[in-house]
């Protein structure tokens, strides 16, 4: 069967690598962690200091819940519609756009730019349960592991160093404690202007932390051979030293 171009292999086109990166050995680099723990920023910001895909793999569990939220396959008290969102699975289509001017690839359901939509307080209310259903992990898995076939990638999330990705060349478990979290979680969302009060994220960050760690289906544990980074008194740049640091060590470099 032919396969049609993913666009994670367009925007890996797109990128421009110098000279000594692309003779460099391309590695997997695996983050996982606690929600809310500042995966994305290290992950974000490793990928482009070295010139590799980053990919937000939460972001796809969320424009599946997005998808599950306008389609009203949530009954009023939260219990998702099972056989519903099984049989329309197959017209959830979740993909990445390069944004050209942040480098970042920016998050698409259905061909549709939901960067946005999927980091509402409604979504990471309803996204930790429906990662939890067999189908959508085995289909956000397949797709996973087919964005990293070519290495080059910087992938964070909660099974990626355990499930998605065991051979991993790096795996980095991050962890913080839940107010820490929950903190920095409130003060991004209040620097977008989006609505939330401190003691909402913070239910939502300790319930997701449970649900993501109590679930039958790769639920969120540390891989044996993962390096473990407790960032709660660390600040930006000295978390990204430290990342830098592993990758240079784990390319050999
Ligand atoms: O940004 P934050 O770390 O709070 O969460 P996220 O990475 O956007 O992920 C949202 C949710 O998706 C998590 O709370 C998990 O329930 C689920 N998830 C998962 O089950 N497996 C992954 N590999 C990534 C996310």
């Amino acid at each position: 069967m032919q396969r049609k171009n993913s666009p994670i292999d367009t925007a890996r086109a797109n990128l421009s690598f110098d000279t000594k990166r692309s003779i460099m050995k391309k590695i997997v680099i695996a983050i996982d962690g606690h929600s809310s723990c500042g995966k994305s920023t290290m992950a974000k910001q490793l990928a482009r200091e070295v010139g590799y895909i980053y990919v937000d793999s939460g972001a796809m569990y969320r424009a599946v819940t997005l998808f599950a939220l306008r389609a009203g396959l949530f009954e009023p008290d939260g219990t998702i519609r099972h056989a519903e969102l099984r049989a329309r699975m197959p017209e959830v289509k979740v993909s990445f756009r390069l944004d050209e001017a942040s480098g970042l690839p920016r998050t698409m359901l259905n061909g549709e730019d939901v960067e946005e939509a999927i980091r509402t307080i409604e979504v990471s209310n309803c996204v930790s349960p429906i990662a939890t259903l067999d189908f959508v992990r085995e289909a956000m898995t397949s797709l996973q592991q087919e964005m990293g076939k070519s290495k080059g990638i910087v992938m964070d999330g909660r099974d990626i160093g355990t499930a998605v990705f065991p051979n991993a060349e790096l795996k980095i478990f991050v962890t913080a404690s839940a107010e820490v979290r929950a903190r920095r979680r409130y003060d991004e969302l209040q620097a977008k202007g989006m609505p939330a009060t401190f003691e909402e994220i913070l239910h939502n960050v300790q319930e997701r932390d449970y649900i993501d760690s109590h679930r039958e289906i790769n639920p969120l544990r540390q891989a044996p051979d993962a390096l473990v980074l407790d960032n709660s008194t660390l600040t930006i740049e000295e978390q990204n030293e430290w990342l830098h640091y592993q990758f240079k060590q784990a390319v050999g470099e």
